[in-house]
């Protein structure tokens, strides 16, 4: 009986259609949908109009000879046919109220992922010596909800952090920092930036070179190798070629030295995910200096396995549906950002044993993953160490834009540091929540300062982090603050308030019991029973697709319909002690589920606003 409505009713109309056809029509998918206009019904079994024509019969006949067949009293109240050979189906309200009560439970109604997979995601991919810009802000932003809905449906997830922290790139800002006379020591990532900005320009002879990678698309680290690599660039690549030997063979200043880099750019990388309420600490690195020593294993298995070919000094790979090879191994004898991908990959899935592995990274990349993914398939690492196929998924999303639709920059004409976003939003966050608190009828009246000031945050960061994944991922989106942290319309900081305003309804109530019997009559009670039945498929269809607008869309239908439902059923003033108490435990259910699902997305909820 704990089985949701929607998987009982697929079993008997499938049931009831072969029941009504015979044997060869066993396991009919019986199309149960949501109603569509919720007063003729609950749900509906749209089946019979595409089964008619097979059997020679009106859908019409068809569907009465389905519901003849149908053998769920316990369940269903009533059908009736409507239109071209609808069924509408109504539940039975003991059996709505009991299927209520069976996910009003730690887990709400939410089933384990049978078999649990191990799952990687690759996100946030800082490049050391670099601000951290809006690019990275999405991926970490995406890659968390996503581990988070994965974890939710029971999966084992790493999300590791492919930090840039090695090769060409490193070497050259270290050549400049000597240059420039830097005292190490004292660096901010201001001054690392300036650097890497301008060895960048120092590297870049070649511009027709640079400009046609540019048009590429090949992404920000691609570019930089491509910069590397202009012959008219060879006295700073030369110098940096030297030192980067140099640091491979252990030189021990350099290697202090590439710490120190490395620790003023991950402190303001913490800083960062700290503020985001992101799942992920050192723990979580493994940028390409940790492939480092495994480059060369690469090379030999690509060679080993015929995977490879020499190419005028350098090692390709070929793929048979396009020209372009990979390059791996430079004629020089330097590796790529290509092959440490393909020794992240080896690890993955030979050593962690995943069978997923998905790369949230800016759509830029496209090709680069796709010649990766394909070159690792050649040599076999699509299977892990267990035997199982592996998936590999790049989720690529768009730009973030400013308010002139062009993607977001800063007055300095850089990009934007993740910092001062999210410092300005979690000033906007606080200031709105300041205005409101003024209010003495406001729940948030009596707070402190401090008090204030976190709940300003979580609406800051919650208005970013809704923003951005509320949203077709692949679609790029305007950075509008007044908009995202308005309490009102498509944003995060609206679903925190509806909750908020769950939980002082709850306060008020005091403690209630919470096994008492739920009364599911009024046609607003049912709509929001029927809409939190729901959670268990929108989790799991969020962790199909990596798709997190699917839960961002799910929660605000369960605002609207909680507020629908405040608006007709009177809680506190209800009519009778035990419709009181049901409704109590209706919204406690609701409010659950929306905290569930604001944390999946990482949102935090305050419990007042
Ligand atoms: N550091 C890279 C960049 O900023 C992103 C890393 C993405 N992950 C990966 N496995 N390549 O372009």
């Amino acid at each position: 009986m704990t089985q949701n409505p929607a998987a009982r009713l697929e079993k008997a109309f499938s049931a009831a259609i072969e029941g009504a056809l015979g044997k060869s029509f066993a396991g009919t998918d019986p199309v149960i949908r949501a109603a569509t206009k919720p007063t003729l019904g609950d749900f509906q079994c749209n089946a019979a109009m595409g089964l008619a024509k097979r059997v020679g019969q009106t859908p019409q006949a068809l569907a009465e000879l389905i519901i003849e067949h149908l053998n769920a009293d316990d369940l269903i109240e009533s059908t009736e046919i409507a239109g071209p050979g609808f069924i509408n189906i109504h539940l039975r309200t003991d059996a709505l109220a009991d299927a209520l009560i069976a996910i009003d439970s730690p887990a709400l109604g939410v089933s384990p992922s049978d078999p649990s997979e191990v799952i990687v995601i690759d996100l946030c991919g800082v490049n050391v010596a670099k601000q951290m810009h809006v690019g990275h802000l999405r991926s970490t932003i995406i890659g968390d909800a996503l581990a988070r809905v994965l974890e939710r449906v029971g999966h084992d997830v790493r999300r590791e952090n492919h930090l840039g922290d090695w090769g060409l790139p490193i070497a050259m800002v270290l050549d400049r920092l000597h240059a420039d006379g830097t005292a190490l020591s004292s660096m901010s990532l201001s001054d690392l930036d300036e650097a890497y900005r301008r060895a960048q320009s120092a590297a870049r002879g070649d511009e027709a070179g640079w400009k046609s990678g540019v048009a590429k698309h090949v992404g920000p680290h691609r570019l930089f190798e491509l910069e590397a690599q202009n012959a008219s660039a060879n006295d700073v690549r030369t110098r940096a070629g030297e030192l980067l030997v140099a640091l491979q063979d252990g030189d021990s200043t350099l290697t202090e030295q590439w710490h120190q880099i490395i620790d003023v750019t991950l402190s303001a990388m913490y800083e960062a995910l700290e503020l985001m309420n992101i799942k992920m600490g050192s723990e979580n690195n493994r940028g390409e200096s940790f492939y480092r020593d495994k480059l060369v294993g690469v090379l030999e298995i690509f060679e080993q396995r015929n995977a490879c070919r020499e190419d005028d000094g350098a090692i390709v790979v070929d793929f048979d549906n396009r020209e372009r090879p990979m390059l791996i191994r430079k004629s020089d004898g330097g590796y790529l950002y290509a092959t440490t991908d393909l020794a992240a990959i080896r690890c993955r899935t030979q050593d962690t044993g995943a069978s997923r592995c998905i790369y949230v990274v800016d759509a830029r990349q496209r090709d680069h993953f796709r010649d990766v993914f394909d070159a690792a398939a050649q040599v076999g690492w699509d299977k892990n160490s267990s035997g199982q196929s592996v998936e590999f998924v790049h989720t690529p999303f768009g730009s973030v834009l400013g308010a002139d639709k062009k993607p977001l920059k800063t007055r300095s004409g850089s990009n934007a540091t993740l910092a001062s976003l999210l410092y300005e939003a979690i000033a906007r966050g606080t200031h709105e929540v300041q205005q409101r608190s003024n209010d003495p009828k406001s729940p948030t009246h009596e707070l402190n300062e401090q008090e204030l000031r976190e709940i300003g945050q979580a609406v800051g960061i919650g208005a970013i982090k809704y923003a951005d994944l509320s949203n077709d991922l692949s679609r790029d989106y305007v950075f509008d603050l007044d908009r995202m942290v308005s309490f009102e319309g498509d944003t995060g900081p609206y679903l925190q308030y509806a909750n908020a305003r769950i939980q002082s309804i709850l306060r008020k109530a005091g403690s209630f019991d919470n096994a008492a019997p739920l009364c599911v009559d009024a046609f607003e009670e049912r709509q929001l029973g029927l809409m939190l039945l729901r959670w268990n498929s929108v989790v799991h269809e969020t962790a199909r697709t990596l798709e997190p607008h699917r839960i961002a869309g799910y929660l605000r239908s369960v605002a609207e319909t909680f507020n629908r439902f405040y608006q007709s059923c009177p809680i506190l003033g209800a009519e009778t002690d035990a419709i009181r108490v049901s409704r109590l435990r209706l919204a406690h259910l609701t409010g659950r589920i929306l905290e569930d699902g604001l944390d999946i997305l990482g949102i935090a909820t305050p419990d007042r606003m």
